[in-house]
């Protein structure tokens, strides 16, 4: 049976708790309710112990009957820690590292999926600094149910309103019974292109969306993955749940890349990184003069390379765009760079490379296997590549 911990904060939709509470018990969930001090005062621990046929947790130094150290075990237990309603005052203590209420210390605790469905008067909801909490929890990984618009317990109208509580327990259901396979795997994900500077209003780029990479972060977090996706400049939502680290040049990526390498299981190198630089960036806008001008460039560090000369454990994932014999340019790449996989596309195709939403690609091993792909759209071809990671895996368990 999987272990829902339900959160519930001090919001005047904490009544929708009991449904919520209700609902999941008939899906067949394991449900244990921690209630804040301030959702006692909309709903009673009774009501919630009734309909989760679980004790209610409510205070954190109250003498426990049989649980150890209450918030520890249920961060324990939990295969997913909801918080429904969610107030501003619990977003804005996790968001600050605050453990203050049994609530915020078994969030923290915490390694299951955490879901917050927040619900508060629009105000509240659009103020700035709440909405910076949320970007912020949503760049590390917590995940949260967007609240409807419609009329409110203040009287005005707006968005801020608990969605129905079977739509919550669908999005629920929806993350656990996701294929798990990538579970607690810390994968790194690179996406984008690189910006190099010319002058403080020049650079040079290319014609990176970054959605390959940032199909292959949302995938691999369904999957269960840690992940954390490290890209150039783009336009993009980023995927709920993954960290964002945001960077510009190949250097900074560069830089990051090289700090965050050692604790990673799996590297996927979607970026497109120009491989040369202007060698001086100029600190004063260029003005134009009759004579045409000479950029030099410099070569950027090949943070691929690198990571395939330092790589220890990591599975290690690069891309190749290539405009012809895509195959020989791949391989080729796949053992200068001591990859374990290369994801090879032809940029001349219809349907392929950079701002489609589609992709038609060739992945190839380091045992040699080459599995040419139909069109497809970036999200399938996440799933195509992380399939190929997984197997690479399990084959290493194997041989163990
Ligand atoms: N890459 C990288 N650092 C660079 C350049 C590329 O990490 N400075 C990575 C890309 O993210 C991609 C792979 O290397 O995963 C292939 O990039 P590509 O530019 O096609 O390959 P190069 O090795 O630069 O070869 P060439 O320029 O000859 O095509």
């Amino acid at each position: 049976m999987k272990n829902i911990v339900l959160g519930v904060t001090g919001s005047i939709a904490a009544y929708k708790a009991a449904d919520i509470a209700s609902r999941l018990v008939k899906k067949g969930f394991g449900v244990h309710v921690v209630m804040t001090p301030a959702a006692a005062e909309f709903i009673t621990p009774l009501t919630l112990q009734t309909v989760s046929g679980n004790p209610v947790h409510l205070e954190m130094f109250r003498t426990a009957e049989k649980w150890e150290v209450e918030h520890i075990s249920l961060a324990q237990r939990a295969d997913l820690i909801l918080v429904a309603p969610a107030s501003a005052d619990i977003i804005g203590m996790v968001a600050a590292g605050l453990a203050g209420n049994l609530l915020t210390t078994t969030i923290m605790a915490t390694r299951a999926p955490v879901v917050f469905a927040p619900a508060m008067n629009t105000g509240m909801y659009e103020n700035r600094v709440f909405q910076h909490w949320m970007s912020f929890l949503k760049s590390m990984g917590y995940l949260f149910i967007e609240p409807e618009e419609g009329p409110l317990a203040c009287g005005t109208s707006g968005k801020g309103r608990l969605p129905d509580p079977e739509q919550i327990v669908a999005f629920v259901e929806q993350i656990l019974s996701a294929n798990q396979d990538l579970k607690d795997r810390k994968v790194l994900v690179t996406a984008g292109p690189t910006r190099e500077h010319i002058d403080p209003v020049r650079f040079i780029t290319n014609h990176s969306s970054g959605k390959m990479g940032f199909a292959l972060a949302r995938r691999a977090k369904n999957r269960g993955a840690q992940v954390t996706l490290v890209s150039g400049p783009t336009t993009i939502k980023p995927p709920d749940g993954v960290r964002v680290i945001a960077v510009e040049t190949a250097q900074e990526m560069f830089e990051v890349v090289k700090d965050l390498f050692t604790d990673m299981d799996i590297v996927i190198k979607a970026a497109a990184v120009a491989d040369y630089r202007p060698k001086v960036k100029e600190s004063q806008k260029i003005k134009k003069s009759c004579s045409d001008l000479v950029l030099e460039l410099e070569r950027t560090p090949d943070i691929l390379g690198y990571l395939g000369e330092h790589k220890e454990k990591q599975l290690l994932v690069g891309f190749a765009a290539e405009t012809e014999k895509v195959l020989d340019h791949a391989r080729e790449k796949l053992l200068r760079k001591n990859l374990d996989l290369i994801v090879a596309n032809d940029l001349t195709m219809e349907g392929a490379g950079f701002a489609a939403e589609t992709n038609i690609a060739v992945i190839i091993n380091k045992k040699g296997s080459v599995r040419e792909l139909p069109l497809m759209t970036k999200d399938k071809l996440a799933d195509m590549i992380l399939d190929e990671v997984v197997q690479i895996i399990k084959q290493r368990q194997e041989a163990k």
